[in-house]
């Protein structure tokens, strides 16, 4: 995981640096440090802790620098500390990385052997330690770098500067992500596009193996391997440099969870004919022909991405009547997974840089399969990789804890699911005319979901002390009731499961009794009166159930002892309107438990690593 930064121009560094770290920290927040020229010495701050801590540590020294580097981490090798913390530096050579090198104990062990000695517990530091040796040997900044990644396996994107050759930054990149601004006289790197959004949307996205030489004057790219100069594209970006800002709410999650109704807009603009009837099948690069031979579909992700992949088999083989299996990307790619030819494997990520999901992704590929990306950011190893990508515009989310990128992904399934119905005659113009007109009125009913929040509040005042929590749903809205379980345990560390309600008498119903909030979701569909009977079932057991159920429905009154109502629409889409209560819920209860809600212990965004 981790942030890097890197910035060359007019401007002092620093600020610039420590404003693009704070839009990296969503990477990872438990030590960060800079890196800068002064008097052509390089000057290395760092310490535990987050950003803000740095900015407490320089605060005081007026340090201005036009060059620097800058690094938030999250932790793999080595614990967050001062020592461990990037930048790293060996002789004159000073980096920051993201990724992880696999055979950097060897390295290290190599590199001990001849005299160098390290000083923090980190996998990055041999690549310093490999990079001085060889400019001792006399090679040049460039021809060193490349020569020693040349020994180094793993994933990486690196910033380098050198004392020997000051005012210029070096930038490589292998398995993680790295992009390039270029503004006027002034040149940026970074791990992701928010980080420099208010200087430049002009970007340049960094293939593997390759190596960009960052002057003052401008940026030359080359293969790391054999040094052929690369042409690059200048990928213009559309996101405003607000949609990364917190514009007045109190967190990026509460932010996010309430841009939905334009996320939503977002992604379905232009995507479909109503008149036509159909999916405007070249915003998801297929062809129609592909999908009527489309015989088995393989969903797979990780996080709340899974639980969109969950809720997409529901979508398909009930739209199309194509059979699909949904796997969480880790498991999948070590299981030997039996794909027919001609398979499609869908990978949700919002990220598009998720490892387990990158390697499931490239092990669909070895095994003959297509595959189509959900993916939310533009030019990601995930969208590049695949043979066709549909984007989700929810723009950047940046809160830990994904929102708006998960009902966006939902809404993404369900294009598609219409799209193949459509090859497969599975569904009528008539029906899938139908469906559009309820996708179009979608986002004006998750603004009046959104509406829910002051009784949402309420409910969370009730029970932000507890312990433990169930949540509970069946057939398409499982999946919500695991993604409302996971919100809360991973932003507010109240342990809580997800279940589906018919299983809750082979095991969870043990676990009931008056101290057990058990949140049911319940909307109007053809086994509301089942989740009803399991609602009862609490109750007579002391449980307190908060429902969240269609509005007008009287059915839960006396089952409930919190009713929380959303507007109707069809099946299809009550996962994404039962989702939002949810979501909102975690998040207050986070906030009266006075949780870091964007930044959550232990957890990161974007996860590179296995
Ligand atoms: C991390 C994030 C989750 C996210 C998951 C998958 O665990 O904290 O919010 O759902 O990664 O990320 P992806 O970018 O692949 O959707």
């Amino acid at each position: 995981m981790c942030g890097i930064i890197g910035y060359i121009g007019k401007q002092n560094a620093i600020p610039i640096l420590i404003k693009g770290l704070k839009r990296l920290e969503y990477r990872g927040y438990d030590s960060a440090g800079i890196a800068f020229f002064m008097n052509n010495k390089i000057g290395v701050r760092r310490c535990a802790g987050k950003i803000k801590d740095l900015e407490s540590h320089i605060r005081g020294e007026r340090l201005k620098s036009i060059t620097g580097l800058g690094h938030t981490r999250w932790a793999t090798h080595g614990k967050p500390s001062e020592e461990n913390a990037h930048p790293h530096r060996a002789g004159g050579i000073v980096l920051v990385h993201n990724g992880i090198i696999e055979n950097y104990f060897e390295l290290k062990e190599e590199l001990k052997k001849k005299g160098h000695v390290f000083t923090s517990e980190t996998d990055t530091e041999v690549i310093c330690h490999l990079i001085h040796s060889y400019s001792q040997n006399g090679l040049n900044f460039e021809d060193a770098t490349r020569e020693a990644l040349k020994h180094v396996e793993g994933a990486y994107a690196i910033g380098i500067i050198n004392e020997k050759e000051p005012q210029k930054i070096l930038a490589v990149k292998k398995d993680s992500p790295l992009v390039i601004g270029l503004g006027k006289g002034e040149f940026f790197i970074a791990s992701d596009i928010p980080a420099f959004l208010n200087y430049t949307k002009d970007v340049i996205i960094l293939d593997n193996d390759e190596i960009a030489s960052i002057t003052h004057k401008g940026v030359s790219i080359s293969k790391l391997h054999n040094s052929k100069p690369v042409k690059k594209e200048i990928t213009k970006i559309t996101w405003s440099p607000s949609m990364a800002e917190k514009s007045g709410y109190r967190h990026f999650m509460l932010k996010e969870i309430h841009e939905q109704p334009r996320a939503i807009s977002d992604t379905i603009r232009g995507r479909f004919s109503l008149e036509r009837a159909e999916v405007n099948l070249g915003e998801f690069s297929l062809k129609e022909n592909d999908l009527k031979k489309l015989d088995k579909i393989f969903l797979v992700a990780c996080g709340t991405s899974w639980h969109a992949a969950l809720v997409g088999k529901y979508m398909i083989e009930e739209m199309a009547r194509v059979p699909c299996e949904v796997d969480i990307a880790s498991e999948f790619r070590y299981r030997k997974p039996l794909i027919p030819k001609g398979s499609l494997v869908i990978v949700i990520t919002q990220s598009g840089e998720t490892a387990d999901t990158l390697a499931a992704q490239k092990e669909s590929r070895k095994l003959g399969a297509k595959v189509l990306s959900i993916c939310n950011v533009v030019g990601s190893t995930s969208a590049r990789e695949a043979d066709s990508v549909f984007y989700t515009h929810s723009g950047p989310e940046i809160g830990v804890a994904s929102t708006k990128a998960f009902t966006t992904q939902l809404t993404g399934l369900y294009l598609f699911s219409i799209a193949l119905a459509k090859a497969k005659k599975t569904l009528s113009s008539h029906e899938i005319r139908e469906l559009f007109n309820e996708l179009l009125q979608l986002p004006e009913k998750v603004e009046k979901s959104l509406q829910s929040n002051n009784a949402i509040i309420k409910i969370a005042k009730q029970f932000f002390r507890v312990r433990d929590f169930l949540y509970l749903g069946r057939g398409i809205n499982y999946p919500i009731a695991l993604e409302g379980a996971l919100k809360l345990k991973e932003i507010s560390y109240i342990h809580a499961e997800g279940y589906p309600a018919g299983e809750m008498k082979h095991g969870p119903i043990a676990l009931i009794d008056n101290n057990m909030p058990v949140l049911a979701l319940a909307p109007d569909d053809n086994i509301l009166e089942k989740i009803l009977s399991n609602m009862e079932e609490v109750k007579s057991r002391g449980g307190k159930v908060i429902a969240v159920a269609t509005e007008d429905n009287t059915k839960v009154l006396s089952r409930a002892s919190y009713i929380l109502t959303m507007p109707k629409t069809n099946y299809y889409l009550t996962p994404i309107i039962f989702s939002i209560p949810l979501h909102l819920l975690a998040y207050h209860m986070a906030v009266l438990r006075k949780c870091n809600v964007d930044q959550p212990r232990n957890l990161a965004k974007s996860v590179t690593v296995e």
